[in-house]
């Protein structure tokens, strides 16, 4: 067992930090009050290969493993979870739904551009009463011919509004129940397709989030992702990875906190000494990096997985619904260590303790992952 990184992925690791460093940090504050994110950011991660991270290069991708698509997460989240979260659906959602279940013709009108940034893309499940309860989806697709009709509302979409491609999920046989569900590739500007107004958010505030409507969008049959009635499992194998993404983002997110909590114990005085030599400080320290050293562990192992060809449902859910948890609980401990300081925005420590909490609910909820896991565990 080799746990030592290669070193292309230190490499990979490397550039991600220099990326966040200079580009992100510098407005992070900014976008976050703003609820801005430029389009100009975007496409400099897709000139570095980070918006297609696994993607063959044969469609434009950079070819790299999910070991790498882990590393650039945590990276870039360490910074700016906004960001991150807008690589994390363009990659996991949207290019490797599209890479593994999509046909030739699906891949080479879309894939290419959404692997280098030209395009962003969007993962349009969750509806008003189907957030958590994914088979209950409202939205419907009736078949008429040569396309199908789309009518309903999505909530909470990543991306909503800047996006160019939109997978939506959506039921063509309720009668069928899962199996009566398919997901269609749905183009930005079809007539019927209108974008909401973007939701004011706790936490990653600079990516956007809106609810969509569809009313009458005649989406052409060649867009269905699939044999008829894929579409759920489409979801859920799609959803799989995703969670490795959100995963090595909260794992980002709690790492980012724990060194500025470290700077500031080395920097910050009182009672005549650094504040890290009060055991009160120094145990805090101890904990966190365990908590998000063995956080690392499972999002690596998971990432792992996916690489060798194991099935990773089990292995993403543990590691999203553990590195999320210690993404809130060290955050609010890095909010502690920096006292009043920690309070304030342009220490940063603030806005990732809001950042951390989506982490517990997008891409299935904590409560889902342990339906995951436990279905898993109790099956085998
Ligand atoms: N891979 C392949 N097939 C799978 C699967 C997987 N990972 N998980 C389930 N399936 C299959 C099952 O085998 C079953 O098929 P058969 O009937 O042929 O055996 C079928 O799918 C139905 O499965 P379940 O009976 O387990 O379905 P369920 O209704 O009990 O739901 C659930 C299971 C795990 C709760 C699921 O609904 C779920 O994951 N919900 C959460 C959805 C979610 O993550 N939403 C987040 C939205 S996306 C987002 O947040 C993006 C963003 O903006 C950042």
């Amino acid at each position: 067992m080799n746990f030592n990184l290669s070193e292309e992925h230190l490499m990979v690791k490397d550039a991600a930090r220099e990326f966040a460093v200079n580009e992100l940090l510098p407005g992070v504050i900014d976008r976050d009050n703003k609820q801005e994110f430029s389009n100009d950011l975007v496409k400099k991660m897709g000139d570095l290969g980070f918006m297609g991270i696994m993607v063959n290069p044969e469609y434009g991708g950079s070819g790299m493993d999910t070991i790498s698509y882990v590393l650039i997460m945590e990276e870039l989240s360490k910074i700016d979870a906004s960001a991150s979260v807008i690589v994390s659906v363009n990659n996991s959602l949207v290019c490797y739904g599209l890479q593994a279940f999509g046909n030739e013709s699906q891949k080479q009108r879309y894939l290419s551009k959404l692997a280098t940034g030209v395009f962003v893309g969007a993962f349009c499940l969750s509806e008003p009463e189907a957030g958590s309860d994914a088979t209950s989806q409202a939205t419907t697709a009736i078949d008429n011919g040569d396309h199908y009709l789309l009518n309903g509302t999505k909530n909470w979409i990543t991306n909503g509004g800047r996006a160019d491609i939109y997978i939506v999920i959506a039921q063509t046989n309720r009668d069928k129940g899962h199996k009566g569900i398919n997901a269609f590739i749905v183009e930005k500007g079809m007539p019927g397709f209108e974008i909401g107004p973007k939701e004011d958010k706790l936490g990653i505030r600079g990516s956007d989030t809106h609810t969509l409507q569809f009313n009458d969008v005649k989406v052409p049959k060649e867009n269905r992702i699939g044999d008829d009635g894929f579409g759920f499992k489409f979801a859920m194998k799609t959803l799989s990875g995703g969670r490795i993404g959100i995963a090595a983002q909260a794992l980002g997110i709690a790492s980012g906190a724990y060194d500025l909590a470290l700077k500031y114990s080395k920097e910050r005085k009182a009672f005549g000494t650094e504040i890290h030599n009060h055991q009160a400080i120094a145990f805090k320290l101890a904990d966190m990096y365990t908590e998000i050293e063995a956080a690392r562990h499972m999002v690596m192992k998971a990432a792992w997985d996916k690489d060798n060809g194991h099935n990773y449902d089990l292995s993403s859910a543990m590691a999203k619904l553990y590195a999320s948890k210690v993404a809130m609980e060290q955050t609010v401990e890095a909010v502690q260590i920096l006292g009043g300081n920690g309070f304030v925005k342009e220490y940063h420590v603030e806005r990732m303790m809001r950042d951390a909490k989506i982490t517990q609910i997008y891409e299935g909820t904590s409560e889902i992952q342990k339906i995951v896991i436990s279905r898993s565990i109790i099956k085998s």
